[in-house]
């Protein structure tokens, strides 16, 4: 991984919402291609605004952020970023504006110039791979929150980003879906950083990992896995897991 192409790069990030409680002082991070990097620390230690620093939704107090070696600062420069870097969010909410499912995952693709025909077949096609394509004409604000957030991983998919940032995918998804989405993420051959409170998530599709330790962006090791017991709905009857 060390040589491949270095995409994304922060430099020398301090940021804080407030001067007395800083989340991140003098730190950064590498993403080079193909690389799927796992993200997990405690709850509010900022990783969902280190996505926002990123994708230039937050300012950074200091520190540089590069995209192949260029340094983004002007909103120009962000916007450009945008069309590269496909963000899903937390909270799907923020991320649906559009009554209609098809004109929230056409968005992308119109924005970058796509016509018509081809912006609504860039998103069926998204639509269809994450097996949901018979919500094209749904009503977003009628859906559960499991699909919404298939949907907002769709509207980024759409666009066929570079560099894959997602926030807690699999939050509010059920088994088979989780499985369809885990599928999904590693049959995208972008680069990922991938957020998430589930350790055997960030195990099935990332190759590093990192976290937060005293305000500063760490590398960790795989999460471990070991044997346990657990609950099942409707449990009881003999299964396998995995398929
Ligand atoms: N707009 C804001 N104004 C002020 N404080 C904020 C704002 N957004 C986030 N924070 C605070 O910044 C801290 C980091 O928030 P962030 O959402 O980045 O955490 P997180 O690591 O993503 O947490 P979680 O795992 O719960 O999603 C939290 O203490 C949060 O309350
Ligand atoms: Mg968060």
């Amino acid at each position: 991984m060390a040589d491949t192409e270095l995409l994304l790069e922060l430099k020398g990030i301090s940021f804080g919402f407030s001067e007395k409680k800083p989340l991140y002082r003098q730190t950064g991070l590498s993403l080079r291609k193909g690389q799927n990097l796992g993200f997990w620390s405690p709850n509010g230690s900022g990783k969902t605004t280190l996505f926002k620093i990123i994708t230039g939704l937050i300012q950074p107090q200091e520190g540089e952020i590069f995209l192949k070696g260029k340094p983004i600062s002007s909103e120009s420069d962000f916007r450009e970023l945008r069309s590269k870097v496909g963000f899903v969010l937390q909270h799907s909410d923020d991320q649906l504006f559009f009554p209609e499912v098809i004109d929230d995952v056409s968005f992308g693709p119109l924005n970058l110039g796509f016509s018509e025909e081809e912006a609504l077949c860039a998103s069926m096609n998204a639509l269809e791979r994450l097996g949901i394509s018979s919500l094209a004409h749904s009503l977003s604000f009628e859906l559960s929150g499991g699909q919404k957030k298939l949907v907002t991983l769709a509207a980024v998919l759409s666009m066929s980003p570079e560099i894959l940032l997602l926030d807690e995918p699999s939050n509010g998804l059920d088994e088979k879906s989780r499985h369809l989405l885990i599928s999904q993420i590693n049959s995208q051959d972008c680069a990922k950083i991938i957020i998430s409170h589930e350790p055997e998530l960030l195990i099935e599709t990332c190759d590093s990992f990192i976290t937060i330790q005293e305000k500063k962006i760490v590398p960790v090791p795989a999460p471990t896995i070991h044997e346990h017991r657990h609950a099942h709905f409707f449990g009881g009857t003999e299964h396998t897991h995995g398929s």
